[in-house]
């Protein structure tokens, strides 16, 4: 078992993004809390069209991981920057989807999706203009003022990443936002993520428990150890782009997704953690 420095690490051939430049930096991160260290020494680059998914054994600290990168968190060893922005409270460009929805009971698709932008300061104008185009963007055109008990788990999900869209962020952080959703809508939302990503590519990294998921989606897959974690493995994912239903029937998909597999499971033996294989 190898610790992996993953700045050193880029994805090659087919999957190469358009832009190399970093945009999230992440040197020497360390968290605990209290007396429970969740991990230390992570290093983390992801390119500014860069899609990093990130897998690894229940409690090693993916979510943990991102809420320190959203600036939601403080750390206690080393340091996270977005662009040339030191990351020490939340900061504009930087949008989260969480697994439960994370939309306000009270309003509608409309100002869910409005949210971001009215605290950003968006005019009203401005609002009136964007906020449609990304509810068209996530497919929910015509349920604007439907209010999320009226809708589906898929569609809350949609209007969740619509309203992270919306602030057209340069960082996206998914902390397994397909969980909630049946298997089938979880196929349909990832290759409408796919088709978004590659009209609108952002830096962007994807937390989940599903390997499959994570090797359609992801330009690198990242394994994380057990506690104290860290960076176990960082396997690239040099399926070509963009993906399609096709992408999941290639030989390559097959061959990774028993690599990240083989990976996973070994850590997660270690750890005596019980996985979902998908
Ligand atoms: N606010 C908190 N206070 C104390 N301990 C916490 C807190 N949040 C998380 N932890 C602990 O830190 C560890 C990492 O939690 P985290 O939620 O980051 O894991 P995770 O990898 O996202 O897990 P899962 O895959 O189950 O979502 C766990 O042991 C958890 O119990
Ligand atoms: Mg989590």
């Amino acid at each position: 078992m190898t610790d992996v420095s993953v700045s050193n690490l880029r994805p090659t051939g087919a999957a190469q993004p358009a832009s190399n430049a970093a945009r999230i930096r992440v040197n020497g991160l360390g968290k605990s809390y209290g007396a429970l260290e969740v991990f230390r020494g992570v290093n983390l680059d992801v390119g500014e069209r860069e899609i990093v998914a990130i897998v690894g054994p229940s409690g090693c600290g993916k979510t943990t991981l991102l809420r320190c990168i959203d600036g939601l968190l403080p750390v206690d060893a080393g340091e996270i920057w977005v662009d040339k922005q030191r990351v020490t409270e939340p900061i504009a460009g930087v949008a989260m989807v969480f697994q439960h929805f994370g939309l306000f009971p009270w309003k509608t698709v409309f100002d869910n999706v409005a949210y971001g932008l009215r605290m950003a300061g968006a005019s009203k104008s401005e609002i009136e203009r964007r906020v449609p185009e990304f509810i068209q963007l996530v497919g929910l055109k015509g349920f604007e003022k439907a209010y999320p008990y009226q809708m589906s788990g898929g569609m809350q999900q949609r209007c969740g990443l619509a309203r992270a869209l919306a602030v057209e962020p340069s960082v996206l952080l998914m902390d397994e936002p397909f969980a909630a959703v049946d298997a089938q809508t979880r196929e349909i939302l990832q290759f409408e993520l796919l088709r978004i990503w590659e009209q609108r590519p952002t830096a962007m990294i994807f937390v989940t428990h599903s390997i499959e998921e994570a090797v359609l989606l992801g330009h690198r897959v990242i394994v994380l150890k057990g506690r104290p974690s860290g960076i176990h493995e960082n396997i690239a994912i040099d399926l070509p782009h963009p993906r399609s239903r096709a992408t999941l029937r290639e030989p390559r998909f097959a061959e990774l997704r028993e690599r990240v597999w083989g990976t996973l499971m070994n850590e997660a033996q270690k750890a005596e953690f019980q996985l979902e294989k998908s």
